[in-house]
């Protein structure tokens, strides 16, 4: 029935709209949908520190577009891990949004790469967009040249929270500079009745698990880890690795919270010291939780990463075969705008892809976000956990060999499953 409706459509837009340019896709898919009547947006931003952002982004297009019917089509769960699994059912059964959510780099290269997302560049050069955004980053969204999504924003996952207080009661002045002294506090922590460490669900503990490499390889080495130059299973890595299992053993990982947000309350009310997470923290602690910037709560680089960036961005894509391609188009227009980029940001914890945008909308934690990001001695390296440095078919069977490590926290035996899987599909 949707293939019919949507053939109909096709048909009616052709006639109509003469001007829409024309698109891959095989001959029997509908590549020509100028339609402008509605749009479905499709993200994992459903939760408190997740929400906030996207609404403000919605508003200001239904207030530019008014007639544009808005479709919500968020899918709730940390990182997408739920969202990517309907989003690729979605893509097999040729049901595609009319835009959805991707990480910049390897991620968002997988879909190009399986011909779900149009070439976009028509848009950049139509919109005088080319030199607006971090040129990094537009490397990450350039495949032969052909920009394929719209970077809304930049995220920091090298994080580590904590409430000041919590630390002064274990005697703690400061937050530890190297994963050593991270295993020693939690000893003094430990003896004042409270967790080291809070973790998530898997795909947050994976998080963890790249920023305790990062930490303990240096950047070269973190690099290597995705590009095959370094093999997973030498000596390096099994002991950065021994260092992760040594850190989740003073963690509450046997009663891990169910999102990234649950992990972060028992910081908040004082029954872990620390948690690592991306900036989007920063949103929920300063805004759900209206807590105060450096007093109620700080931050600061994971362990051995101080003045290294571990980034991600999240962008948005016109699926090929989008049903609603005019209204689509609009949507990007917006997530691609400075007022569009400056109206996210601010409220989602992240800084904004674009370079021109309105400093002053950033304060507390996001001044110094948005000061590190565009400090030129600033180390850019990207994030595993967040579809930046693996494609997601490695990605995939990574986190299947996580699933197994959590369990028997044998090192060898995981390292060994990442190496071959690299070996498999991870080139
Ligand atoms: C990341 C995403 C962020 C944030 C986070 C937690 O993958 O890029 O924007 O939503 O997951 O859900």
């Amino acid at each position: 029935m949707r293939r019919t409706i949507r053939g109909l459509l096709a048909t009616a837009a052709a006639v109509l709209l003469v001007t829409a340019p024309a698109c891959g896709g095989d001959g029997d898919k509908d590549t020509t949908s100028a339609d402008n009547s509605q749009v479905e947006v499709f993200s994992w931003w459903t939760g408190p520190g997740e929400e906030e952002g996207l609404n403000a982004m919605i508003e200001l297009f239904k207030k530019e577009n008014p007639g544009v019917e808005f479709t919500n089509a968020a899918v709730a769960g940390g990182a997408g891990t739920q969202a990517q699994q309907v989003l690729d059912t979605r893509l097999q059964s040729n049901n595609p949004p009319d835009s959805f959510q991707a990480h910049a780099g390897q991620e968002l290269a997988s879909y190009i790469r399986d011909g779900k997302v149009e070439d976009l560049t028509f848009l950049y050069d139509r919109e005088g967009w080319r030199d607006k955004f971090n040129k990094g980053l537009m490397e990450r969204i350039t495949v032969d040249n052909k920009i394929y999504s719209v970077p809304v924003n930049i995220h920091r996952s090298n994080l580590l929270w904590y409430l000041p207080a919590t630390l002064s009661k274990a005697g703690i002045a400061a937050p530890p500079k190297n994963w050593t002294e991270f295993l020693t506090q939690a000893r003094a922590l430990q003896n004042a009745n409270v967790t080291p460490l809070s973790v998530g669900p898997a795909w947050a503990q994976i998080h963890l698990m790249e920023n305790v490499l990062l930490g303990e390889l240096g950047v070269a080495k973190y690099n290597q880890l995705w590009d095959g130059s370094l093999d997973w299973k030498s000596p390096d890595v099994i002991a950065a690795l021994n260092v992760f299992k040594q850190v989740m053993a003073v963690s509450d990982v046997k009663s891990a919270a169910a999102d990234w947000q649950p992990a972060l309350d028992k910081v908040v009310d004082g029954t872990a010291a620390y948690n690592v997470m991306g900036d989007w923290a920063n949103a929920y602690l300063s805004q759900t939780k209206e807590l105060a910037y450096q007093e109620a709560y700080n931050v600061s680089p994971t362990p051995g990463s101080d003045g290294v960036y571990n980034f991600l961005s999240d962008s948005f894509t016109l699926p090929v075969d989008a049903p609603h391609r005019g209204a689509a188009e609009k949507w990007l227009l917006v997530a691609g705008s400075v007022a569009g980029q400056d109206a996210f940001n601010p409220l989602k914890g992240s800084v904004p892809a674009r370079l021109d945008i309105d400093k002053s909308k950033y304060t507390g934690y996001l001044a110094t976000a948005l000061a590190d990001w565009q400090n030129p001695s600033t180390t850019v390296v990207g994030s595993f956990a967040h579809g930046a440095v693996a494609n997601k078919a490695w990605k995939s069977e990574v986190e299947t060999a996580y699933g197994l490590y959590a369990q028997d926290w044998n090192t060898e035996k995981f390292a060994a499953a990442v190496s071959a899987s690299y070996q498999s599909v991870g080139k």
